[in-house]
């Protein structure tokens, strides 16, 4: 799926990011904030099945920081603004612990606990509203 099949934007209209929004729980979220004319940027590993207007998904491993710089960069670029982000990727592995191999706690930490510090800092580190011309990046 070409991550640019997306209606070009109305800046008027509010942007978010939601992290594991191509099902489950982030999907809901995503139905949602479109059902009330967001613009919805979708950072995830899995391709959603179908793109529906005012949705941007952006191939996203929540875990790698330069994906997620890359990724809060894109979403910029398309919607000129973002004023929430939902961090909803998660993973859990069922298994008891003495079972759990430390590349499989790793990658629950890198998931849960990294990919919602990295979206967070990306999202942060933008003027809030992008599209206000009055305000500046952090430094
Ligand atoms: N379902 C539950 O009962 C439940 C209970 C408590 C908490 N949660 C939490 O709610 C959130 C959503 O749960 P769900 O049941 O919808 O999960 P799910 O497994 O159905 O969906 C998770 C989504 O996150 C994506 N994802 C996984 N790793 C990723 C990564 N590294 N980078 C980007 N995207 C990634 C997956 O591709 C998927 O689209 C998770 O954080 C989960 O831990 C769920």
């Amino acid at each position: 799926m070409n991550s640019t099949f997306y209606r070009p934007s109305d800046e008027r209209r509010r942007a978010a990011i939601a992290t594991g929004g191509t099902r489950g729980i982030g999907k809901a979220i995503v139905d949602q904030l479109l059902e009330a004319d967001w613009n919805v940027a979708v950072f995830d590993i899995e391709e959603p099945k179908a793109l529906p207007p005012n949705q941007l998904f952006v191939r996203c491993d929540v875990a790698s920081e330069t994906e997620v710089a890359e990724a809060v960069d894109k979403t910029v670029q398309a919607f000129g603004r973002l004023d929430a982000l939902v961090n909803n990727a998660g993973i859990g592995i069922n298994r008891p612990m003495e079972q759990l191999a430390m590349d499989e706690w790793n990658r629950v930490i890198g998931t849960n606990l990294t990919g919602t510090f990295l979206c967070a800092k990306h999202a942060a580190a933008l003027p809030f509203p992008v599209s206000q011309p009055s305000w500046r990046p952090r430094r």
